[in-house]
């Protein structure tokens, strides 16, 4: 029976594969805390980083309840022979279906017009009030063409939008666009679709987002620092572009004060996977991969499989 330290509390059923081991719940990953655990499995909001793993003795396993992995330091864990494993796969759905949600809540500055009618101030229906922009027909620009983007791109259709694509290497598919400055020019609605890393870290900086279009709107779900903060708030705020609508934050659970009181952002807190059935799926997905390891087998989805050869 192996040692399996928990950092987040799972959904009922989550825990399944991990039965025939003592699974241990604590809150954090410092290094003293996981000394003695043969496994972790934790989330994107625990920095499992060189220092910590350093003092992961037995660590065999870490599994995170999350497809993004920036959180952990993987050159680290790999030069310890310390599995890494995410979740890839079950959440591409219910991530596009928020991310599609996002776009048309941002379009139509839905946030805005219930914030009105909920203070009392709405007045009733007047022709002008409070004109979007259409989604049907628009220009999607997808930055990212993994799963998650593919996803969005196929929920583009039933509106019956036009989809570019931007990714570091050609898809050979229709709408890819090589230069990201082109796609961002030309779309009406940027979402963002790729990995948190070096090179993705302020990839739509002030200079990309003066590219945009006055009228388009900028959607991420997919990591804060993908975005430069201070440059949309103050786009925003001066009317560069027309709306945005935000779901991962650069130094979450904190929001930009700029953000938060920007016109035309739609702002939700990192609930892009969150479904039941996705988060049940994630939990498990994750343990598997953590039975599996402690049992010598391959895990579904290693992010650094050279460790297993
Ligand atoms: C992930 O899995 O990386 C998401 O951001 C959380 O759903």
């Amino acid at each position: 029976m192996a040692r399996v330290l928990l950092t987040c509390e799972l959904p009922p059923g989550g825990l399944d594969p991990l039965a025939e081991h003592e699974v241990v719940s604590r809150p954090s990953v410092l290094a003293a805390d996981i000394s003695d655990a043969d496994a972790l499995v934790c989330t994107l909001t625990d920095t499992v980083d060189a220092a910590v793993l350093a003092g992961a003795a037995r660590l065999k396993v870490v599994a995170n309840v999350a497809v993004g992995f920036d959180n952990i330091d993987v050159a680290a864990a790999s030069a310890r022979r310390i599995v890494v494993c995410n979740t890839p796969g079950v959440l591409d759905e219910t991530t596009a279906d928020l991310a599609f949600a996002l776009v048309l809540a941002a379009s139509r500055r839905t946030s805005e017009a219930e914030a009105e009618l909920r203070s009392g101030g709405w007045r009733g229906w007047r022709l002008g009030d409070r004109p979007g922009r259409d989604v049907h027909g628009a220009t999607l620009g997808l930055v990212g063409f993994g799963r998650i983007g593919q996803a969005v791109a196929r929920r583009a259709e039933g509106f019956a939008m036009r989809v570019l694509h931007h990714s570091r290497h050609p898809t050979g598919r229709p709408g890819y666009v090589a230069d990201l400055d082109e796609l961002m020019a030309a779309a009406d609605i940027v979402s963002l679709h790729v990995p948190l890393t070096s090179e993705t870290r302020h990839l739509v900086d002030a200079r990309r987002i003066g590219l945009m279009k006055p009228t388009a709107v900028l959607v991420n779900t997919a990591r804060g620092a993908v975005v430069d903060e201070e440059a949309l708030a103050e786009a925003l705020h001066a009317g560069r572009i027309f709306a945005a609508g935000i779901d991962v934050y650069e130094n979450e659970p904190s929001v930009h004060p700029r953000l938060l009181g920007a016109p035309g952002a739609v702002l939700l807190p990192h609930i892009g996977s969150a479904s039941v059935a996705t988060r049940l799926a994630m939990a498990r997905l994750a343990t598997q991969a953590v039975a599996d390891v402690l049992a010598g087998r391959h895990p579904e989805h290693p992010v650094n499989p050279e460790v297993l050869a």
